[in-house]
Order: structure tokens, then sequence, then C-alpha cells
């Protein structure tokens, strides 16, 4: 166990919690979002080299958190219509919008024309000819490309995305790249104004962030001298990451941050070029640590080889990155008894589905149905990957900042879940 467990969650204690909101139950630390936030706003800074934050709403996204995003100041990277309803019902602004995807739809494309939105990050050639074809006469929109730079940063194989088979983006190493970036300099209708990349989620190697600057770089050097295009800003993602566990060495952002524009600033002084504007998009180095979830315990069980199973109140539908992932957890039993008798467990949820594990070895005091389960750093990837497997209703998600708890995302019901089935009897 990495954290001391305690009573109270910002102020207000996991009991009053679990009474007033019921569990499974998501609980996001309001103020530590907005450090993060302000941290990434401040440090990501350099008297010479023009940056943007963006935050990669794929992480979590609810209309609470776009007005957060908003009133921190940072712009939005969304990859889907639904992601861009979600921003522009609560009124944020579409020019602060950066729209992803590599398949996005004529109908996402369009949605995204319509709410004018700031800069459509385009994948490939084919998605290229579908915007422009979509893109009004007299109109200029600002357009990115997304990027293969090929780097591999080390992370967990299912989430690195810049290999060279990578279904992102168009590799830096291919000539059509080059002829597609022409393409859209020279176009009426496209403010072609620079490249995008991705490396990889959840990377620790400080390493991985400044090669990739410089690969860009030199490619965007490479573009200057075979096509005279001036790339004026680059993108350089997310993939900071965050401790999940005593395992997870984490190391300080402020310093990454600046020595990053340090090192975009010094590159292009030496292969003189104009210096970009750079931008980045972290989504899980904002609220996966602000986040927790907590379960009940309904029961334990040992099996007949031995092994102890703490059994809580949700599971893979609430908590899918242990089964996908293999991720790890660190969790705190929050119980008054004896804290020194001490179990190893596993932790299961209560899916049909043996896979459905929430952690598979942790030690903690001697469980019993009723007491409460706190996960920790289920912040990132966790409600926005939530699903209703086994027609389980998706818990509610309560922000808890100075003392007091709201509810940003109500409990589904039963009827919440069957509100879009089809009555055969019409
Ligand atoms: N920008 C782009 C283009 C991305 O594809 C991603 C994440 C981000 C930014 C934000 O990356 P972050 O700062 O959160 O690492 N479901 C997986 C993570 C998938 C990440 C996909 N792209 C997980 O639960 O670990």
């Amino acid at each position: 166990m990495l954290r001391k467990p305690t009573d109270l969650f910002q102020g207000v204690s996991f009991e009053e919690l679990a009474n007033r909101f019921g569990t499974p139950l998501y609980l996001y630390d309001e103020s530590l979002i907005r450090s993060q936030c302000q941290l990434f706003q401040t440090t990501f800074q350099h008297p010479r080299v023009p940056s943007e934050v963006l935050y990669a709403s794929k992480a979590f996204l609810t209309k609470a958190m776009v007005r957060l995003i908003q009133e921190e100041g940072l712009s939005l990277d969304v990859v889907s219509g639904g992601e861009l309803y979600t921003a522009l019902q609560v009124g944020f602004p579409a020019q602060h919008i950066f729209f992803h995807g590599n398949n996005k739809s004529q109908t996402e494309l369009q949605e995204a024309l319509d709410a004018h939105v700031g800069t459509m990050i385009v994948d490939h050639a084919t998605e290229l000819e579908l915007l422009v074809s979509l893109l009004p006469p007299a109109s200029k929109q600002r357009v990115m490309l997304r990027v293969n730079p090929g780097i591999e940063a080390h992370t967990h194989e299912y989430i690195k995305t810049t290999k060279n088979d990578s279904k992102f983006g168009v590799s830096i190493y291919q000539k059509q790249t080059l002829e597609l970036i022409q393409a859209m300099a020279s176009h009426p209708n496209i403010d072609f104004v620079g490249l995008h990349s991705h490396i990889g989620s959840q990377i620790f190697e400080e390493s991985s962030f400044l090669e990739h600057s410089k690969v860009l770089l030199n490619f965007v050097k490479q573009i200057l001298t075979e096509t005279q295009v001036v790339i004026k800003e680059i993108n350089l993602g997310g993939g900071f990451g965050v401790r999940y566990t005593a395992e997870d060495h984490v190391f300080p952002l402020s310093p990454l941050l600046e020595t990053l524009l340090d090192t975009v600033y010094q590159e292009s002084l030496r292969l003189n070029i104009a210096i970009p504007k750079v931008l980045i998009e972290p989504g899980r180095a904002i609220v996966g640590e602000a986040g927790c979830t907590l379960y009940q315990v309904g029961s334990t069980k040992q099996t007949i080889n031995g092994k102890n199973y703490l059994m809580v109140d949700g599971s893979m539908a609430d908590h899918i990155r242990t089964a996908l992932y293999q991720a790890k957890y660190d969790a705190s039993l929050l119980s008054h008894r004896d804290i020194n008798k001490t179990l190893s467990y596993t932790v299961a949820g209560k899916a049909c589905e043996s896979g459905d594990i929430i952690i598979h070895s942790i030690t903690l005091p001697e469980a019993q149905r009723g007491d409460y389960l706190l996960v920790y750093s289920t912040g990132a990837y966790h409600y926005s990957m939530s699903s209703n497997y086994n027609r389980l209703t998706r818990p509610a998600v309560v922000f808890v900042k100075d003392g007091t708890a709201r509810t940003v995302v109500r409990k589904e019901t039963y009827t919440d879940v069957l509100q879009n089935d089809i009555d055969e009897v019409e």
C-alpha cells in the first residue's frame, strides 16, 4: 500500500460521500485538477518560444470538466463528434478547439466546420480530400497535419502510437507526405499552420519527449528545404506519465516542460529555421491522480488453492484498465479494525467474467462486507472508458473541493440503460 488511508476526501468523509452518492463512485479532487492545469500553463513558457496547452479531453470529459478547462484557460483537443458536442453545449469557444481523429466521418467534419472549430488536424490524404470538399468557398480553415515520426516511446505496447505501422497520421519518411504538405499549403481555403504528432501515453523517459521534438524539427527543416513551406506550429501531443503505484517513478513536470521548449529553441537556431509555436496536449497528467474510485466490499472468499478474493460492488465496466492493459493500482481499505492484521488480496469486480479484476495482488487489512475500498489514480481513462457491460449502471462522478461535494454526472439508473431500446409492441 502506497498511500495512508484517511477518513476524509478534501474535507468530506468517505462514509458521507458513499451514503449521499452511492458506490461505486468516481471522486475528483477539483483543486488538484486545477493546480495541474496551472502547472502546465505557468511552466510551459519560454521567452522566445510561443506556446499553448490543450487538454486532451479523451482522458475525462463532462460538461463540468469543459467549464473547468475554460476557466483555467487551456484549449481543448477533441477526437469525436461526441466530445465536440459536449464542449459546444457549455459554450467552449470553438476557435480554441482542435479536432483530431484518424477516421473522422463526413458528419463529424461538417459539424466541426459548422461550429467554426479553430483547428482541424488532418490525418491523411483521403481525409484532406473530404475536408476540402466540405469547405465553404470563401473560407479559410486552420489545418495541421498528423505525422508519424517513427519514435517508440517506452510504454505499454497497446498505447504506443508512433511505430511505423501505426494507424495514426502519415510517416515523415514517406515522399507523399511532402506532397500532401505542399497541397495543403497552396490550397486557397486552407491556412496550413503545421504538424501534430503524439508518441504515446504514460511515458516516463524525459528523453523520449526531447528526442521527439528534435526529430520533428529536423523534418520542419526538410520541409522548408524541399518545399519552401514554413511550419509555424508543432503540436507534440500528450503522454506525460502519472503515478499509479510506488513502481511508477514520475519525473517532475516543470523542468521537463521548460527543457522541452528550450530544446525547441536551441534546435531551431541550430537548424536555422523560424522558431515554431509549440503546443502540447496532456490528458492523463491533468486528471489521472486527481481521481479515485470508492467501492464497497460485498464479500471476501478463499479459493481451494488459497487465493483470497475481495469482491467489490464495481467491475471492469467502471475500471477496464487492469483487464485491458494489465495496469497496476494501489488502494486503501477504509476500516477501523486492526490494520496490522493483513492479507494478500485479489480485488475482483462483480461482472460475469474471470478477467474482471481491479487489482491482481495487494496487501490490505483483513476486509469485511460493508468496508469501503478506495482505488487511487483513476481520474484518467476510467469514466471515459466505462461501459454498461452486464447492464451495470455507471457510477456518479463527484467533484470535491474545500469540504463541498457536487455531482457532475449523476449515477445511471436502469431507465438510463434501457433508454435506447425499442419496444417491439408499438
Ligand atoms: N493527444 C493525442 C493525439 C492522443 O492520442 C492522446 C492519447 C493524448 C493527446 C493524451 O495522452 P495522455 O496525456 O493522456 O497520455 N486509454 C489508454 C490511453 C490512450 C491514449 C490515447 N491517446 C489508457 O487508459 O492508458
